[in-house]
């Protein structure tokens, strides 16, 4: 069979008859504003959809120097875990390096960057209790140029008490980081450096809290979401005043967002009065991808990558790459902290 003349503009005289019929129509007088492939709406969508794609695509601007955020509240799953490791990946998808430090005892951050954290591993609590390197327990999460965690195991629920009798027990992880960070020199220091917490306020949140510049507080849009949140801020507070001069609530992350609930609706408008511009404009909304991707030892970004989850961490991430840090005082030396 021969194939098919493409259609040209004039119809060929033995062509089919639709063509006759066009072109009896285009004849007949009636003007029509010239319309050109590219101003059709449905054209103009595409494009948008294109430059939307290559904006999600687009490197995120690495900060001048490390920004160290803690994840924070005592509130057990409020997404505390899942915000640490999916904003870590969406930053170290889009160019930045990015270490995750992992002081749950639970180790969710660990199993869902798939970073070894057996009981013998090295791990935060030979960091914290035993003055071991940072460097020697750092390992790389595969599928990303740049992402490391330095792993959390069960023995660091023995830290909580087995700090309370060490020097400086409160800035043990800050001295650790700024060791780390002289050892390895300004070149190969981390982008962002995330802290996961765990949902107490013991001594190792402490040492997250002493060790940050900025908390990163996730709050989940339910009933009660703001309880809690007063006593963290409290505690923030005290170790400002005591402890670490230049700490600061930079973000707030409303997560597990139930677009059919007028109550999530109500959560997410009475934190943005409390707290203002801190608060993501990004809301990260209840997505099933999220909560299957720890099970198979991913995040959201290399489990789905383009689903509403994973797109929306990507943008919380751009945010957050995108705010700087909020104006306070400069950090003072190392010899501020206890
Ligand atoms: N946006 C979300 N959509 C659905 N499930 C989520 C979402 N965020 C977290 N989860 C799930 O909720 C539970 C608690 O989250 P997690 O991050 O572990 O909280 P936390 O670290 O504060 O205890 C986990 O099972 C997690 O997979
Ligand atoms: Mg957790």
């Amino acid at each position: 069979m021969p194939p098919a003349a493409a259609p040209t503009g004039e119809p060929a005289g033995d062509g089919p008859a639709i063509f006759g019929q066009a072109s009896a129509l285009l004849n007949t007088g009636r003007s029509a504003p010239p319309l050109s492939g590219a101003d059709l709406p449905i054209a103009q969508e595409a494009a948008a959809a294109l430059r939307a794609a290559d904006y999600r695509r687009a490197p995120l601007p690495a900060p001048p120097e490390t920004r160290v955020m803690v994840v924070a509240n005592q509130k057990g799953g409020v997404g505390k875990t899942t915000t640490a490791v999916n904003v870590a990946a969406a930053m170290a998808s889009r160019g930045l390096r990015v270490l995750v430090i992992d002081l749950d005892p639970q180790a969710n951050a660990s199993t869902a960057l798939a970073v070894d954290h057996r009981a013998e591993t090295p791990s935060m609590y030979d960091v914290l209790v035993d003055g071991v390197p940072m460097g020697d327990v750092i390992a790389r999460a595969d599928g990303f140029d740049w992402l490391c965690c330095a792993p959390a195991t069960i023995d660091l629920a023995g830290a909580e008490i087995e700090l309370v009798s060490v020097v400086a027990r409160e800035s043990r992880l800050r001295r650790a980081v700024a060791t780390y960070f002289t050892e390895i020199g300004p070149a190969d220091r981390p982008d962002y450096v995330l802290i996961d917490c765990p949902p107490s306020l013991g001594l190792l949140t402490v040492n997250g809290l002493v060790g940050a510049d900025e908390v990163l507080i996730p709050i989940q849009c339910e009933y009660y979401a703001l309880e809690g949140v007063s006593q963290l801020l409290k505690n923030i507070d005290l170790i400002r005043a005591h402890l670490n001069p230049s700490l600061a609530v930079s973000t707030i992350v409303l997560t597990m967002y139930d677009a059919r609930t007028r109550l999530a609706a109500q959560v997410a408008d009475e934190v943005r009065r409390h707290f203002g511009d801190a608060v993501l404009r990004t809301i990260i909304p209840r997505s099933v991808r999220i909560s299957e991707a720890p099970s198979y030892g991913q995040t959201v970004m290399t489990y789905d990558p383009g689903s509403s989850g994973a797109l929306s961490y990507l943008e919380a991430a751009r945010e957050i790459a995108e705010h700087g840090r909020p104006l306070v005082e400069d950090r003072g030396e190392e010899g501020n902290v206890a």
